[in-house]
């Protein structure tokens, strides 16, 4: 292995550093997702870390590197998300003055969750409307001030940090004797997997490692594929931790020379494995924590009867998304279909729809119209939840006798976004 990756000297330096500082989370094997894909998969529990995320590792190992001089003059960063906890915890352990940069639209839940942890070392200084202008605000502070900026991925420290995350998934593996076949991890701007990879590619180099990236915004994806990093013109930041319109630098040489698959999974999938693992197991993993289960589908023939491990990267899931959560996950799966309809402004217009338009389990979950009495029709949006999604094609049969000019409405998402 190349030394301008992480030595092992680097990587037990970092995790002797981290070892009384951060939980060493357990590698649980869980029986549902083994028996879903026929092999053991054991979950690496970072949502159980302090501050609920792997990101805890590289923050606190990366600020610890620095010099007593340097360490005078505190430490800034800007993250809306869980490096801005993992800094805020470090910095309070260590008793460092920090300033941690916001946009204003931050939650108040995530704002209050960073004071928390920080205590009185961190101010947290809310400025800019978006994530970029909170970190243009934040290094134009560092220089002017000389303090140390800490970066959420594009740092060798910080990834050495992160790769404590692999040490110790395989020393508990050959603790146990087992021979890990797959690791999946998600990727965001990437720091996580160069640590993980630094560890695994010398430790284990027969293990598979997959990089697991949101579909919208797989900067990864496109990084391999141009042979360098760019910045992708638009992302979707619901999966907030994984979502990062750029890779780093370091994280794009380590993971292009050692990965073994990028994945990209649609936000829906990584939704409906939200709520299966709330459901089955009460794990709370947070979308980008999630990505490493939904990625699982895609391997489904090469893992069977195989060891292999997920990495649960966070569990920060704010209870006010679960709503959208589950409408992605039926969007998605296909139980909840939307239609732009033209509707007869007729009394008795309704009732004809539902009885021969339905099946007798299906339900109407949104119904938005305007009624103009000059005209004898008008567009309706209409919501309907399936019982059984198998069904569908039948359904649109009957739509199309309703209305033969009828729009499908989760086909087409700028009209998604604007009507639902
Ligand atoms: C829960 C969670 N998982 C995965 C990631 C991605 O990590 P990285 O940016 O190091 O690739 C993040 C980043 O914030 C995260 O918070």
């Amino acid at each position: 292995m190349s030394e301008s990756f992480l030595t092992a000297e680097e990587i037990r330096h970092a995790y002797s550093v981290l070892r009384p500082v951060v939980k060493r989370t357990p590698l649980q094997k869980d029986i549902y997702l083994s028996e879903e894909y026929q092999c053991n998969i054991f979950l690496k529990r970072e949502d159980l870390q302090h501050v609920r995320s792997f990101k805890l590792r590289g923050a606190y190992y990366a600020i610890s590197q620095l010099t007593e001089e340097e360490l005078t003059r505190g430490v800034v960063t800007a993250s809306a998300g869980n490096h801005a906890q993992g800094v805020a915890y470090t910095c309070y352990k260590l008793q460092i003055p920090a300033k941690i940069y916001m946009p204003v639209t931050t939650p108040r839940q995530k704002i209050d969750q960073v004071q928390y942890f920080g205590g009185d070392y961190v101010e947290v200084i809310l400025t800019g409307d978006t994530f970029d202008e909170s970190y243009t605000a934040s290094m134009a502070y560092c220089q002017e001030v000389g303090s140390n900026y800490i970066p959420p991925f594009d740092d060798r420290d910080l990834i050495a940090g992160q790769a404590s995350v692999a040490v110790e998934i395989f020393n508990k593996a050959e603790e146990r004797g087992d021979e890990i076949a797959y690791l999946f991890g998600a990727i965001g701007g990437g720091g996580l997997m160069s640590g993980v990879l630094s560890h695994s590619k010398r430790v284990s180099p027969h293990t598979k490692v997959i990089g697991v990236e949101p579909a919208g915004a797989a900067s990864m994806k496109a990084a391999l594929e141009a042979g360098h990093p760019l910045e992708l013109s638009e992302i979707d930041k619901f999966v907030d931790g994984a979502s990062v319109g750029r890779v780093g630098d370091i994280p794009f040489d380590f993971i292009s020379a050692m990965i073994d698959d990028v994945m990209v999974v649609p936000e829906g999938a990584v939704c409906t494995k939200i709520i299966d693992m709330y459901n089955r197991s009460a794990i709370v993993a947070e979308p980008a924590g999630a990505l490493s289960i939904a990625a699982l589908e895609e391997y489904r023939d090469k893992i069977i009867g195989k060891n292999v491990v997920c990495i649960i990267s966070g569990g920060n899931n704010d209870i006010t998304r679960m709503q959208e959560i589950e409408e992605r996950s039926l969007v998605y799966e296909g139980y909840q279909q939307y239609f732009l309809l033209n509707f007869p402004q007729r009394a008795g217009a309704l009732k004809e729809f539902v009885s021969d338009v339905l099946s007798p389990g299906d339900d109407i979950t949104l119904f938005e119209y305007v009624k103009r009495n000059s005209r004898d029709s008008g567009p309706v949006v209409v919501g309907i939840l399936l019982e059984d999604k198998n069904t569908y094609p039948d359904l649109i049969k009957r739509v199309a006798a309703f209305d033969p000019k009828y729009v499908e409405i989760n086909k087409n998402p700028m009209l998604y976004s604007l009507l639902i």
